[in-house]
């Protein structure tokens, strides 16, 4: 679904990624760890042309979206859903009108919009809300909003960028397992990034670990688990000694 080849990017003068070589398979949940500042958003901005790379390529189900015009582009963040760190919602647009926010300019009855709306809070277990604000949600029901408008335009792949921050550990579990559900009832292909590595482990097919702009493994958890590379290994007991503290 994703190929990456000596993708580099660089801003302000300061080298983020470095010749970031991967490749994400159709329908499998990949998750992206590592510490803060490794790069991690920024290679979910990349995956749905939010930003373009300095050099290398970005394949998307065949296309090379470094080089798209902004219209094929607009045609791959409809492939794409992104589900931003801290749900990202419009404050003064009711839960509707946020889930429903990518057909504003389509032309589609309300009564269909009001349907499609509703069909994708059902997929995420939420209903009768669409009338509330934002700030009438708690934490967990802002990331199944951010989620629903995801998943509203039926996308192919959905990136989710810490999609359990600041939930406690069992509102982070049925978010977990909501992703894991979405990627088999939708067949999508899910890349998540977390800090989460209880959390990566239980619902990634494969795991990278990005430091410092590279990617220095990518594997199964058991794969992780029995690495050798010492970065690795200092990620997985730093982490576990800090998890949640970084
Ligand atoms: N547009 C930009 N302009 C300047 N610096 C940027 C830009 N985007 C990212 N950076 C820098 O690139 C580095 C990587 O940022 P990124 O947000 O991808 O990290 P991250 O791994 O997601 O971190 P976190 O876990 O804290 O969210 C950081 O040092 C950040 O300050
Ligand atoms: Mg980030």
């Amino acid at each position: 679904m994703f190929v990456l080849k000596d993708v580099c990017f660089s801003a302000d003068g300061n080298s983020i990624l470095k010749r970031i070589t991967l490749s994400i398979k159709h329908g499998e949940i990949f998750v992206i760890m590592g510490l803060s500042g490794a790069g991690k958003s920024t290679i979910l901005r990349l995956l749905n042309g939010l930003i373009r790379p300095d050099s290398g390529q970005i394949l998307v189900d065949g296309t090379d979206i470094s080089r798209a015009s902004e219209k094929e582009l607009r045609v791959i963040r409809r492939k794409v859903g992104m589900v931003f760190q801290s749900a990202a919602l419009f404050d003064s647009l009711t839960v509707a009108e946020n889930v429903g926010f990518a057909w504003r300019k389509d032309k589609i009855s309300k009564k269909e919009m009001a349907e499609k709306v509703k069909e994708a809070l059902a997929l995420v277990g939420l209903a009768d809300v669409e009338d509330k604000m934002p700030a009438e949600l708690s934490g967990g029901m802002k990331k199944r909003v951010g989620l629903a408008r995801a998943i509203a335009m039926r996308p192919q792949a959905i990136l989710y960028d810490e999609p359990t921050s600041g939930l406690d550990p069992m509102t982070s579990n049925t978010i977990l397992t909501l992703i894991k559900d979405l990627n088999q009832r939708l067949q999508v292909t899910s890349v998540v990034v977390t800090h989460d590595l209880a959390g990566a482990f239980k619902i990634a097919d494969r795991v990278a670990l990005l430091h410092e702009g590279e990617i220095v493994f990518v594997g199964t958890a058991a794969e992780m688990e029995q690495a050798t590379i010492p970065l690795v290994k200092r990620f997985l007991t730093g982490g576990q000694a800090e998890q949640g503290g970084y």
